[in-house]
């Protein structure tokens, strides 16, 4: 059992994903890729992804180097449309963006975003070729309610309803503790692990064992150059959805370089 948990943590590429929010004008998101473009290990080897706001992508793209990738924070289900303010899936892919965070919890909680909207969201991401980062996880009074398991069942469910497995496998899923995220509070290596295996059962259930040995999962909530090596020891966790502290460069490199090395020893 333990050396199938270790064959398919290894066979797992790591991704770790700054999610820089609402922070950095077009001058500060410059300084930042120049410094870490050239530096970031190759991407056969561990995936580096910058995810920013709309204003920025064009220029972090053209400037990503051949190892570091760009995403967005979100992005409109509808293809086109009267959608004030709101940003298509084709439009970012018209730009080389890569990646797209799906459902984080400040949209859930800020912007309404609704699991039936994230389902719509997902489905548009594959269909244009972005890769999605699904966010998932549950408020400190479901974990204290001993509710965690049965949120984030309810929300893969309807949040993964109708895709292939095909689409399972690509799909990268950060699980964030609402409770943890921007908080200072992290979550043990131990419950992230617990509750990230718990994910990965729910996927082998849902669409078999092969996607679920495939399929990447991210922590997220208060990760920092401090915490990093200790969760990604865990089998479970195959990477990080970083906030505050992915926007300095020098912290994103180590964490990046700290992540490779704990999953390769
Ligand atoms: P944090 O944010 O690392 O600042 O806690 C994580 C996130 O919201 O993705």
């Amino acid at each position: 059992m333990l050396l199938l948990l270790r064959l398919g943590e290894l066979m797992r590429k790591p991704i770790i994903a700054g999610n820089w929010k609402m922070f950095k004008t077009r001058d500060e998101a410059l300084q930042f890729v120049y410094a870490v473009a050239n530096k970031v290990p190759a991407i056969e080897k561990i995936d580096s992804v910058i995810c920013a706001q709309f204003t920025v992508l064009r220029c972090l793209v053209k400037r990503q180097g051949p190892n570091l990738r760009v995403g967005a924070q979100n992005m409109h289900f509808a293809d086109e449309g009267a959608f004030t303010g709101e940003v298509s899936a084709s439009m970012l892919k018209s730009i080389d963006v890569s990646y797209v965070i799906i459902g984080h919890s400040e949209r859930r909680a800020m912007f309404n975003e609704t699991d039936e909207a994230i389902n719509k969201k997902l489905h548009k991401a594959f269909e244009n070729d972005l890769v999605p980062i699904l966010c998932v996880g549950e408020s400190l009074a479901d974990r204290e309610a001993g509710r965690t398991e049965e949120v984030i069942k309810r929300q893969l469910e309807l949040d993964l309803a109708g895709l292939s497995a095909e689409d399972v496998k690509n799909l990268v899923i950060a699980y964030e503790p609402i409770w943890a995220i921007g908080t200072g509070r992290t979550a043990t290596s131990e419950v992230a692990n617990e509750t990230c295996g718990f994910i990965r059962r729910y996927i082998a259930e849902a669409y078999g064992d092969d996607i679920a040995d495939s399929i990447r999962i991210q922590y997220g909530g208060s990760v920092n150059v401090k915490n990093i090596g200790e969760l990604m020891s865990m089998p479970h966790i195959d990477g990080a959805l970083i906030g505050g502290a992915s926007l300095k460069s020098e912290d994103f490199l180590q964490m990046i370089n700290i992540a490779l090395t704990t999953k390769n020893a």
